[in-house]
């Protein structure tokens, strides 16, 4: 007994895309999962990129301020999941604090990306309560580093510490995991 629970609690922990699904219901809500990152991904980045084109980076740190949240919770009210996203160095320090579900995998992913996998392989499911989880890293690509690179320029910096006095969500470099989106199937 204590063998087959110490392989059930290392499946838990070890759990990810490929071999969290236990069961048929676990497939269907990891499917959702994936179609739920891509939807988030797929209104966030082209806002991102269009203010960028516009307005520059400083126009683009007060759109992705009010979007990305916006953009969330919308998606959060629509599909029966809690969805956010998350960081072991967040800027948003109100709604991106990281749990101890998602700190454990984010330190992993930090682990796999840093060994030379690609962030965007990288995710992680399971059951808590009862609850279905499902963790995306986002990778760095070159356009974060204007935000969240090493070398901010004065006025990026301006603008993001007036937004977000409390940022730690820079020093990044391409490849890094830069946080994850977070989904939690509602009750
Ligand atoms: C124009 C500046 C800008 C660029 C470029 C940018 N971000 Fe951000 N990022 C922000 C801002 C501002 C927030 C905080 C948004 C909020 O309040 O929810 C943020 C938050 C995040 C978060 C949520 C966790 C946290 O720390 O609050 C993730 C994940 C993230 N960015 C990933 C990326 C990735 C990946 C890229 C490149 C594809 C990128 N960002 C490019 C400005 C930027």
């Amino acid at each position: 007994m204590r063998q087959l629970l110490g392989t059930a609690t290392l499946f838990a922990v070890c759990a990810t895309a490929a071999t969290a699904a236990t069961g048929s219901d676990n497939a269907a809500l990891e499917q959702q999962a994936r179609q739920l990152v891509a939807a988030f991904a797929g209104q966030l980045k082209p806002t991102l990129k269009q203010a960028l084109e516009q307005g520059g980076p400083v126009h683009a740190i007060s759109v992705c301020a009010d979007e990305a949240p916006r953009i969330a919770a919308s998606l959060s009210a629509e599909s029966g999941w809690a969805v956010r996203r998350v960081s072991l160095q967040p800027r948003n320090t109100g709604n991106a604090q990281a749990d101890e579900w998602e700190r454990t995998r984010l330190e992993e992913f930090d682990r796999q990306a840093a060994a030379g996998s690609a962030p965007g392989t990288l995710h992680a499911s399971t059951v808590v309560d009862g609850n279905f989880r499902y963790l995306q890293a986002q990778g760095v690509e070159s356009v974060c580093l204007l935000c969240h690179g090493e070398n901010i320029s004065p006025a990026v910096q301006a603008a993001l510490t007036e937004y977000y006095p409390d940022d730690s969500a820079t020093g990044y470099a391409p490849g890094q995991v830069r946080g994850a989106i977070s989904l939690t199937r509602k009750p």
